[in-house]
């Protein structure tokens, strides 16, 4: 069997020992809070729930290793996956630490969700083994990961690693460049500021945003991304005929455009109470509850429809 070291195991180190283990690869983990080992065997549960509703040709569960160091975790790992806080010293520290003890081959790769390769492998003794795999939350569902490499990585590196994560029921997307915080997390960014703004002015609440995009254009987005969306937009001429007619708009000034407003206190506060009223008493954990039965519904109706994600799943040899 395979082994996977899985490095920090928070919120999306612990889903991607879950994902691992569920795609039949033996596990070895390492995080030091006193408490990973629950949150780890809370997030596995999760995902033995759910997982094989989606994907139901599903391998023998592979074993967990739980590691006291970093180097027990990755001495023979064939895939390290860094799931570190988002502080570059410490991927820093950690990187050199993983590099220091696991075979010379094995890729090591980093969860980050701003980080370029490039910064990842400064100061690193085999640059050349360093990319970031790029994953999205829950990594145990979402079959999407974002594959960044940067200049010293070869190329048969970069498909050994499109290899792995296919195994591991994945879909990777590898970037033409690096750049930070990569494609998703770019497009989310500017939403994100946004949706500030319309706070911070008063002119929506968290609720109405949410419901904006949860009754309308959410439900395109899951299965006709953007610009297929907008080229039925644009009537039987398609996309042409889309972006001469509304082109024109993304250049008014309806936007902040790149204009972030401070995230003061007072924002802060408003954005938090909002978000309180909004979950309506209803704890984190019930919230993933919902999100993932949601999601699993919503994998079974897009493989029912043999489209986006479900057409990937069913090309997987699942079965709607
Ligand atoms: N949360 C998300 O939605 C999301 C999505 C995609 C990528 N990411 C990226 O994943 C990474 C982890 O984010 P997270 O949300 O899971 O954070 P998190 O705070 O939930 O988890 C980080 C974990 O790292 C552990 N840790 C700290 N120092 C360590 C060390 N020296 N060795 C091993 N473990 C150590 C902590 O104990 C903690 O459990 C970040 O780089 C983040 O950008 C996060």
């Amino acid at each position: 069997m395979p082994t996977a070291a899985i490095i920090g195991g928070g919120v999306i180190g612990s889903a991607w020992a879950s994902r691992f283990l569920l795609h039949g690869w033996e596990v070895r983990f390492h995080d030091p809070a006193p408490n990973s080992e629950t949150v780890l065997r809370k997030v596995l549960d999760k995902a033995r729930r759910w997982v094989p509703e989606v994907y139901d040709q599903l391998p023998a569960e592979g074993a967990l290793t739980v590691c006291g160091s970093i180097a027990h975790a990755v001495s023979f790992a064939d895939w390290v996956q860094e799931s570190t806080p988002e502080r570059l010293e410490i991927k820093h520290s950690v990187l050199g630490e993983i590099q220091a003890s696991c075979p010379a081959e094995t890729i090591v790769a980093s969860s980050t969700s701003g980080f370029m390769p490039s910064e990842l492998q400064a100061g690193s003794s085999r640059p050349d083994r360093i990319l970031v795999a790029h994953p999205y939350n829950p990594v145990y569902l979402l079959p999407i990961v974002e594959v960044v490499s940067s200049t010293v990585l070869a190329e048969e590196t970069v498909q050994h690693a499109e290899a792995l994560l296919s195994d591991i029921g994945m879909k990777p997307i590898t970037l033409r460049a690096e750049i930070p915080a990569h494609v998703g997390d770019r497009l989310l960014e500017a939403v994100w500021r946004e949706a500030l703004w319309l706070i911070k002015d008063g002119v929506a609440t968290t609720q109405q945003i949410d419901d904006i995009m949860t009754h309308g254009f959410g439900l395109r987005w899951a299965q006709k991304g953007l610009f297929e969306t907008y080229r039925t937009a644009g009537g039987e001429a398609g996309m042409k005929h889309f972006l001469e007619q509304f082109g024109p708009c993304l250049q008014w000034p309806w936007t902040k455009l790149t204009d972030v407003p401070d995230l003061d206190e007072e924002l802060i506060d408003r954005i938090v109470e909002q978000s309180d009223a909004q979950a309506a008493g209803r704890s984190v954990s019930e919230l993933e509850e919902e999100r993932d039965a949601n999601l699993v519904a919503m994998l079974k109706a897009l493989r029912q429809q043999d489209t986006a994600a479900g057409a990937f799943l069913n090309r997987l040899g699942a079965s709607p």
